[in-house]
């Protein structure tokens, strides 16, 4: 079993020793409840550094007091278990409280980044609680490299403008969503679907898949996008929070069809309810 750090101390001296040894770190931020879209992450990184560290952490900055930061799923023994597996060098599960002490009152915020889709759905403060909480634990483990997810895209593109803007010297590597034989991205939250509503959920990313296709015969934006959002709510996928195409990396509405050299950089964004939990996912025209 990798070592576990749950203080800023005991974390210190793990990377004291991989860097006595001019070790290259790269890090993987989860919240747990791991699958295995986590764990494509843990390959990525080692693929990038001959030591990998993974943070749990539950963070309670990024939850709106209407959400469900007391049922997020925490599965810590299964979670230590499928790290020692995938072979990881160290664990950091720090406490909130020892995150934010009393007196804590420093944010970070990427204003326009965070602006559209998801920050504009759940709020300005959840981006501010991600860059946050991300920019604090890179300031703990000072990492050279740290690992995301294309799943959560908009995350992705607020990490690397705050790494950017902010002078810090860590390669942000983004790796590809691990989906579920039905095309479902995994999530933590998927296990908050009943059975009846999990059959329906891989619904979603078939409609994207027929939205990119029609995309890329050169259709209007407008009414392909239309057209997926009927597709979506027939399938019992609804209310559609967004289903927006948008230009990468500064997530400007796209509205006029899509040229072959662009299908690589404009993606489409889907965030829709099903029963109480919210599932999102994106993907490039080109997919
Ligand atoms: P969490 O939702 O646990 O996700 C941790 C990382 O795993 C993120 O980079 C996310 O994009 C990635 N991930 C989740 N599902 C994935 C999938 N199906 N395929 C590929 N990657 C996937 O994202 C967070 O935690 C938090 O916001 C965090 C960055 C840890 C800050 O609190």
């Amino acid at each position: 079993q990798p070592p576990i750090a749950r203080h800023t101390r005991s974390l210190a001296a793990i990377l004291g020793e991989f860097r006595k040894h001019k070790e290259r770190i790269a890090f993987v931020p989860t919240m747990g409840a791991l699958h295995r879209g986590h764990l494509s992450l843990v390959e990525v990184a080692k693929a990038h550094a001959e030591r990998v560290v993974v943070s749990i952490f539950v963070n309670p900055k990024q939850f709106a007091p209407t959400e469900d930061l007391d049922t997020y799923p925490r599965t810590e023994l299964a979670d230590v278990e499928a790290l020692s597996k995938a072979g990881v060098d160290a664990i950091y599960m720090p406490d909130a409280g020892d995150m934010y002490p009393e007196g804590y009152q420093t944010t970070v915020t990427v204003p326009e980044v965070a602006k559209p889709l998801d920050g504009a759905s759940r709020g300005p403060g959840y981006f501010a609680g991600i860059a946050t909480v991300v920019l604090k634990l890179f300031n703990q483990v000072r990492p050279d490299a740290a690992v995301f997810g294309e799943k959560d895209y908009q995350q992705l593109l607020v990490i690397r403008r705050m790494v950017r803007d902010l002078n810090l010297d860590i390669d942000i590597i983004g790796a590809p969503i691990i989906r579920e034989s039905d095309g479902l991205a995994m999530s933590s939250r998927n296990q908050y679907l009943s059975d009846e509503e999990r059959n329906i959920a891989g619904w979603l990313s078939n409609v994207m898949r027929d939205t990119t296709a029609l995309l890329r015969t050169g259709a209007d934006p407008e009414a392909a996008l239309a057209k997926g959002i009927e597709g979506l709510k027939s399938g019992g996928l609804a209310p559609v929070d967004y289903f927006e195409l948008r230009r990468d990396p500064t997530l400007e509405l796209v509205t006029s069809p899509v040229a072959p050299e662009d299908w690589a950089t404009v993606r489409l964004f889907a965030a829709v309810m099903l029963g109480r939990t919210r599932l999102i996912d994106n993907m490039a025209v080109s997919e």
